[in-house]
């Protein structure tokens, strides 16, 4: 093995001096071997790098070091890449420490960060140096075109092996392939955990590479058989046997010993009912002033977002210093709990693999329940050996702990050898192209030619040429699903040809800028081009829950088939779509009564059922429903597009309507009040309640009448009258001011 000798100090790199002092007031003072490495192979002089290193190993400064090169050295555009919204979150954070920096023109460096809204140019974007996004934003500015894409000179992108995953994948070859394309000059630097195959990955993208195998802090990989751990490095070591339950009992041992644990299990469920297990241990181990702290972030917990079971459970392991996390939570209370464990007032998360990639926590040990997963329709599989890698990697990151370890559970001998040899000692796969899948690559043919990148069959094969797929197989390989896409496309009147050349009719433009699967705008599009006879909000709602772009819908449980039935009888006038029979088509029937439900929990949502009640009839948790709530908006708005070009006159007022009502969670008559910032859909009915059911209402009332209202303190109520152009007077103001204090706590919409 090479002796690593840590060389080079921040002072002496080759980057502009407010760079290095910005690193150094960050705590960095020498690069790690890696970042050495990547210098050497010419990362900062413009060369393009796969960087491939262990987790934690500091792939991000090098990015951040190239990124500021490009900025402060050679005017250029930095787009970061990133698989996921959350981890887009973080590294937008840690490019923020840049920004006092200024740029030979005198004006500071700028970050900015995009991941939503798929139609839209976003021309302000351009204005920042830096731009951190998601790769799917990055492909729907690219199908914009948008002007500024030409200008980018760094294209980073992390945790490039996720080219592997089949709903990430292909977004992020099409991506490189493109921008590549667009900017024959760009530099590309991808990050990638140690794989099986980065020298073909460095092929593709016509760079050089760095393999290392150097990590910061020592992580220690093992495997635990009862009360004994087995670790690679021949290592051993028995833990104290408090509980029947061995994983719980290395969670204790680590807690003893002023660690935290990270554990990662397969399902929601049982995230959840560990940690409950868990719990019951920890409180003896807390003293009473923490107690107290943790009391009061359970309590924000409780007032953040609305309450439900699962809040509640979450807050009152939250006291016990424990917490899950996984898909099914709320957004704001993911992202609590991820602060609180930074923060060590949470010691024991246990996490779906949700946090398995990129993020930065202190978690001294990580414990892998789990590792098999379950899919429907392929039953329990192994998982991945980079997943366990990626999973193993979140423990011992060098701004928190000294050293890590990575437990994996086994039951029996057996099961402990397979696991050291399958994972431990097992090297990750090898990354494959997942592009050739005719419903991925559809949209990819569509934009193609509708953003102008190719007009003829042969330009699209030259482009479709250059993805990570094309040179791990052959273009060959994929031309045949291309001509049938293209066919696809012609049929349903998205292309027209011209002599040889191919291009997008305005639908086929529109679509594409839309960002849908050209099969959903088809779905859309033939269920409204002859003007529906009733037309609901149910109609639409269950339309768009049809078309592919709905994701998962919600599987109906088998006990609710009865219910869902007779519900689907009662509307069965209002459905834009073929309902399939009961007899004769099984399988479609129960997923048309899918789409009913994700309709109906749609329909419950806007007609203001609670988000506890959501989860007691339809199971549906607060994280699937936001997603869910994401979705529709967007599926909505295209309908609405889909119609206008269609001219399908009644549809309009309704989806726009559907749009805001599904936005809030809302009946119609709540719309105009929740436009006001502060006020959202418990607020909203509290007012109009109350008689407040127009700006008008408002405007004229005297302050003390809002602040009378529950969940409404005097500085929310004046924020109100503002808005609508009303008057506060200076006296009741002050009078106010003074009182009900906890009113006044949360002012986000609610
Ligand atoms: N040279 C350095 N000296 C000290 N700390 C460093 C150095 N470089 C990076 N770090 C710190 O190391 C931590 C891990 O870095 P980073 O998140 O970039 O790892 P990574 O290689 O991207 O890991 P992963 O594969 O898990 O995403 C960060 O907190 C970062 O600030
Ligand atoms: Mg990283």
């Amino acid at each position: 093995m090479k002796r690593w000798r840590i060389q080079v100090k921040v002072t002496e790199l080759p980057v502009p001096e407010k760079v290095k002092e910005a690193t150094l007031r960050s705590g960095i003072e020498e690069l790690y071997p890696p970042q050495e490495e990547a210098l050497q192979a010419g990362v900062l002089k413009g060369k393009n790098l796969v960087l491939a290193s262990p987790t934690a190993s500091g792939k991000t400064l090098i990015a951040e070091l190239c990124s500021l090169n490009h900025v402060l050295e050679k005017k250029g555009k930095v787009v970061y890449l990133s698989p996921l919204r959350a981890l887009a979150n973080e590294k937008f954070v840690e490019f923020k420490k840049y920004t006092s920096i200024r740029k030979t023109n005198g004006k500071r460096v700028s970050v900015g960060i995009s991941t939503g809204d798929f139609d839209s140019g976003d021309s302000w974007l351009g204005r920042y140096d830096v731009i951190v996004t998601t790769n799917e934003k990055a492909d729907s500015l690219l199908r914009h075109r948008v002007k500024w894409m030409d200008d980018i000179s760094l294209v980073v992108a992390d945790e490039v092996h996720l080219l592997n995953d089949g709903d990430r994948g292909p977004t992020l070859e099409v991506v490189l392939a493109r921008l590549m394309q667009v900017n024959p000059d760009l530099q590309v630097l991808a990050l990638s955990a140690t794989i099986h195959n980065v020298e073909e990955i460095a092929d593709w993208l016509n760079a050089s590479y760095v393999i290392t195998e150097w990590r910061p802090v020592t992580l220690k990989e093992g495997v635990l058989l009862h009360e004994e751990i087995q670790y690679k490095d021949g290592d051993a070591r028995k833990i104290e046997k408090k509980t029947r339950d061995p994983t719980i009992n290395l969670v204790l041992n680590t807690l003893r010993t002023g660690g935290q644990a990270l554990v990662f299990v397969s399902t929601r469920k049982n995230s959840v009912n560990l940690a409950k297990k868990i719990a019951a241990h920890t409180g003896e181990l807390l003293s009473k002033p923490i107690k107290r702290t943790l009391e009061n972030e359970a309590e924000k917990i409780l007032s953040a977002g609305e309450r439900t079971h699962i809040s509640e459970s979450l807050a009152k392991l939250v006291e016990c210093s424990t917490a899950f996390h996984h898909a099914g939570l709320a957004s704001i209370h993911r992202r609590m709990v991820e602060d609180l464990f930074r923060q060590r007032k949470i010691k024991v998360l246990t996490a779906t693999p949700t946090l398995a990639f990129g993020v930065n926590l202190p978690a001294r040990t990580v414990v892998i329940q789990d590792y098999r997963r379950w899919e429907l329709g392929y039953g329990y599989y192994p998982i991945a050996v980079l997943e366990y890698k990626q999973m193993a990697g979140r423990a011992g990151r060098p701004r928190y702990d000294k050293i890590g370890e990575s437990i994996l559970i086994s039951k029996t001998a057996d099961e402990a050898d397979y696991l050291m040899d399958s994972y431990v000692l097992a090297r990750p796969e090898r990354i494959w192209s997942r592009l050739a899948v005719e419903k991925i690559i559809r949209g990819h043919v569509l934009a193609t030619i509708a953003s102008d990148f190719a007009h003829t069959e042969n330009g699209i094969y030259d482009f479709f040429g250059k993805t990570f797929y094309a040179h791990q197989y052959d273009v060959k390989a994929i031309k045949s699903i291309i001509a049938k896409i293209l066919k696809y496309l012609y049929d349903e009147e998205m292309l027209d040809l011209f002599g040889n050349e191919i291009y997008a009719t305005k639908f086929g433009k529109r679509v594409s800028e839309l960002y849908i699967d050209p099969l959903t705008a088809v779905e859309i599009r033939n269920a409204i081009r002859n003007e529906p006879t009733y037309l609901t909000d149910l109609s639409l709602l269950h339309l768009i829950a049809h078309t592919p772009d709905m994701g998962p819908i919600m599987r109906p449980y088998s006990r609710e088939f009865d219910k869902l039935g007779v519900l689907m009888e009662e509307h069965r006038e209002e459905f834009l779509t073929h309902i399939p029979s009961e007899f004769d088509d099984q399988i479609g029937y129960q997923e048309f009564l899918g789409e009913v439900k994700t309709a109906m929990v749609l329909k419950s949502w806007i007609e203001e059922a609670s988000e506890n009640l959501l989860i007691e009839q339809f199971q549906v948790q607060p994280g699937d429903l936001y997603r869910t709530i994401e979705n529709a908006k967007w599926l909505l708005y295209a309908t609405h597009e889909i119609a206008k070009l269609f001219g399908n006159k009644a549809v309009l007022p309704l989806a726009s309507e559907l749009i805001e009502r599904v936005a809030k969670g809302i009946k119609r008559e709540l719309v105009p009040i929740v436009k006001l910032e502060g006020v959202g859909r418990i607020r909203g009915r509290i007012m109009y309640n109350a008689g407040f059911q127009t700006v008008a209402d408002i405007k004229h009332a005297p302050l003390e009448e809002l602040t009378n209202l529950p969940l409404i303190g005097p500085r929310l109520a004046k924020k109100i009258k503002e808005q609508v152009g009303g008057f506060v007077k200076k006296e009741t103001w002050e009078k106010l001011e003074k009182g009900d204090e906890w009113k006044q706590k949360s002012l986000g919409d609610y």
